[in-house]
């Protein structure tokens, strides 16, 4: 009961306090409020435009979408303007020097983000609270987070920069009654949060006075604010450029495998096939344009068509190598190129398809006849076996000599397409990415 006393005492206390000091919070309020039309331009003299500066900082960059191109980006934005109804005396109201207000009981300019994606819509803008000074000098602060349209360039991706321009301004007021000041030659990067894929280069701030189609002879303030963003390739190159180029050099060194391992084309084909799948898991990350061919596009592409050719050209070599039919003599001309040395004096006087004929006959009938009456013709016979053996081991040795003319030429076309291919590569991929890194 003792405490209860006390408290009431207390309170009692206070609110006699409260009167003695006078005016309260509120009371500033009530005045300042009371008739107060939040509709018109705060100015006495309707001629004067009103003043409002803007301050944007750049807190965080949260994402750029490709897909839709769309920048999103957390902003704090910063408002001064003069509204000469909300002044008072503060000697006369209790040394009350500032108060708070809802934005929504005051005039505001309502800059709008000209170029920021429908969806967001036009009213998300925060309902903080405003600090009103004596003077009349209304600082309205509030953080905003934007989805802005960013026109993407994607030629040198991933080492691209792109720029996103923020646009502020008014939508109805034009300059002569609303008049936008900037507060410093650039955006505030103060507060700016690191972001993880991009690389902050600049915050720049251009003030521009535009005329539109739709109301000749009348300027428009507008503050465009642009945000410079360098990608931060490292990750691209890690997990698509590096195994991209990783295996092309894999597919060039197919041709150094020996094709009697069979594993050329294997290699070939599986190398092609991961490859077009690095492909398109890299154009998720780009915006479905066909304006340009982006840089790192254009080196998967040529690396698939060199893993192809290589593929194709391994079929012609192993074509050649396991030539076994209709073998005739390497062209003089391949000869030539491949320094393949004279023909072998073995293939040069083929034996003559029809020259045994006759002896195969002799053996058939030979074998019929009585032994004496053979007697004069046993070393002819003999002869003959043995012509026949030498013709048939001359013909044996043709063919494989042939046979391994053919795989000679195969092996140095493999080289020298080892060779050729490498320096395919080599400039390509110091050509497409050399520039960059
Ligand atoms: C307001 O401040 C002035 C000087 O600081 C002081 O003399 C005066 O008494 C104060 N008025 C009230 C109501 O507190
Ligand atoms: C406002 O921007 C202009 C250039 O756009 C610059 O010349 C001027 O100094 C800026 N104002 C302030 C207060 O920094």
């Amino acid at each position: 009961m003792a405490t209860m006393t006390v408290f009431a005492f207390v309170l009692l206390y206070l609110c006699y306090f409260q009167n003695v000091t006078g005016v309260t919070e509120r009371e500033v309020v009530d005045m300042l409020l009371t008739g107060y039309q939040k509709e018109g331009r705060p100015v006495q003299d309707p001629t004067q435009a009103v003043v409002t500066s803007l301050d944007v900082f750049l807190i965080q960059i949260v994402k750029l979408v490709p897909q839709r191109q769309v920048l999103i980006v957390n902003l704090w934005l910063l408002q001064r303007w003069k509204d000469d109804f909300l002044s008072w005396n503060p000697a006369e109201h209790g040394n009350i020097s500032s108060i708070r207000l809802g934005i929504n009981k005051i005039w505001r300019a309502r800059l709008v983000h000209y170029n920021r994606q429908h969806e967001e819509g036009w009213s998300k803008t925060p309902d903080t609270n405003a600090i009103v000074r004596s003077n009349g000098e209304v600082l309205w602060a509030y953080p905003i987070t934007i989805h802005s349209t960013c026109v993407l360039d994607i030629v040198n991706f991933p080492f691209d920069v792109q720029r996103c321009p923020l646009k502020f301004g008014s939508w109805t007021y034009d300059a002569s009654s609303l008049k936008l000041l900037n507060v410093s030659v650039r955006g505030n990067m103060d507060e700016f949060i690191e972001n993880g894929e991009w690389t902050l280069m600049s915050f720049d701030l251009e003030v521009n006075h535009v005329e539109y189609s739709c109301c000749p002879g009348v300027l428009w303030d507008d503050m465009t604010y642009t945000i410079t963003i360098k990608r931060r390739s490292k990750f691209y190159v890690l997990y698509f450029v590096s195994p991209s180029v990783l295996m092309a050099f894999m597919a060039v060194c197919g041709f150094w495998l020996p094709p009697d391992s069979g594993e050329r084309l294997l290699l070939c084909f599986t190398l092609l096939l991961s490859l077009t799948w690095l492909l398109q898991v890299v154009t998720h990350h780009l915006p479905d344009t066909a304006t340009s061919i982006p840089l790192i596009s254009a080196f998967f592409i040529a690396t698939i068509l060199l893993a192809g050719t290589s593929a194709a050209l391994t079929i012609f070599t192993l074509s050649l190598h396991f030539k076994t039919f209709d073998l005739q003599p390497v062209p003089k001309w391949l000869r030539y190129i491949f320094c393949l040395g004279p023909l072998h004096p073995n293939i040069v006087n083929a034996p003559k398809a029809n020259d045994h004929e006759d002896m195969d006959a002799s053996f058939v009938t030979d074998d019929a006849m009585p032994m004496e009456a053979l007697q004069p013709s046993r070393t002819l016979r003999a002869r003959n076996v043995l012509q026949h053996l030498k013709d048939e081991h001359q013909s044996m040795s043709r063919y494989g000599r042939l046979e391994k003319e053919w795989k000679i030429l195969a092996g140095k076309i493999d080289r020298c397409l080892l060779v050729a291919f490498f320096i395919v590569l080599v400039v390509l991929t110091g050509g497409i990415f050399g520039p960059h890194v």
